[in-house]
């Protein structure tokens, strides 16, 4: 699988090189415990390491191995995601230390194949898992690989297409050493600190005399990427029902956005509509969803109109200060602390 003869191997030594003087210190890097890199690794595959580290080192606290994560609720697990967005990773997490203890009697899987069948685990993060602490020899290529790669070779590759994965895994590999656990953090810090989308710091880059692209003057042309996924415009309403700091929400099921978030009820009956106190528009990005969130102030004025309506409907009844307890939309939550300050 491993190119041991090409001519290119100086490179990922010359790498590992740098990352043994540069490799940042990070809380992670002080263990080869599985389960502790697995939460790293899907933490900080899709948020920054300094908005992260605390949500990290606040879950392995909490969630110290595979048992006490199975054990523990789903809820409690999405309380400890609170802030860090895409939550059906936490869910996945969740369901995989369970899949963890029923098929591997709890003792984290060491072989590519069988951390790659974890619910939410991906070739990436199992190739970062199996090198970091089994000494697995997959490349743990996501857009860093690309970028690095690209430039170091001018290679036009579009990262677009469905074969870039297996292009850029067999490219990476012409350069790959044999500890390929430090070659994929290296290539992640590299790709992160100094070989970054824009105004890369090339001057730092351990590949400056290698770099065709740097030496072309053209890094902001790679990697090349023909095309883009178009963001979906959509509308969503909601219900924010209140009456003496009260409010009401429900959970959302498994589908969709916003898995098993808490949400303000999406539509009242036409009676409620007369204590309607004006809407606010919340616009909010997901990757690849533009929303546009009519949220409807409904103040309601009287006791018993409340009984009624919380007696015939299955909605949770809140407070702000129990809601902190739950996960609800980034836009909602904001929404939540606006009208605390009101
Ligand atoms: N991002 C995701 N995993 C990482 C790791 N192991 N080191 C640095 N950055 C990362």
């Amino acid at each position: 699988m491993k190119n041991n003869n090409s001519d290119f191997l100086h490179l990922g030594k010359k790498l590992l090189n740098w990352y043994h003087q540069n490799a940042r210190d990070l809380p992670f890097r002080k263990t080869k415990d599985p389960y502790k890199i697995w939460i790293c690794e899907i933490v900080f595959q899709q948020t920054r390491i300094a908005q992260g580290l605390n949500h990290y080192n606040n879950f392995v606290e909490r969630f110290p191995d595979v048992k006490t994560l199975a054990e523990a609720s789903e809820d409690e697990v999405l309380l400890y995601w609170k802030g860090l967005g895409y939550y059906s990773r936490a869910i996945n997490i969740h369901k995989a230390a369970q899949q963890i203890m029923s098929d591997y009697s709890g003792v984290f899987p060491s072989h590519y194949e069988d951390i790659l069948k974890l619910k939410g685990v991906g070739k990436y993060t199992a190739a970062a898992i199996s090198s970091i602490c089994f000494n697995g020899k997959m490349p743990a290529v996501d857009g860093n690989f690309y970028r690095v790669l690209s430039r170091v070779f001018a290679d036009d590759f579009d990262i677009s297409s469905s074969r870039a994965f297996v292009y850029f895994s067999e490219l990476s590999k012409l350069i790959m050493p044999e500890n390929v656990g430090d070659f994929n953090q290296a290539m992640m810090d590299l790709g992160s600190e100094i070989c970054k989308p824009r105004n890369p710091i090339c001057g730092d880059c351990p590949f400056n005399q290698d770099c065709i692209a740097f030496s072309l003057h053209k890094t902001d042309e790679f990697p090349v990427k023909t095309k883009k996924v178009k963001a979906q415009d959509l509308n969503l309403q909601y219900f924010f029902v209140h009456r003496n700091g009260k409010f009401l929400i429900q959970q959302r099921k498994d589908n969709f956005i916003w898995k098993k978030l808490f949400e303000f009820p999406t539509s009242i009956p036409e009676e409620l509509e007369q204590f309607g106190k004006g809407s606010k528009t919340l616009n909010h990005k997901l990757t690849h969803k533009n929303l546009t969130i009519e949220v409807n102030n409904i103040e309601i004025p009287s006791g018993k109109i409340w009984d009624d309506f919380t007696s015939k409907n299955e909605y949770l009844i809140t407070d702000f200060e129990s809601s902190l307890m739950r996960s609800f939309p980034k836009p909602l939550e904001n929404y939540i602390q606006n009208m605390l300050k009101e």
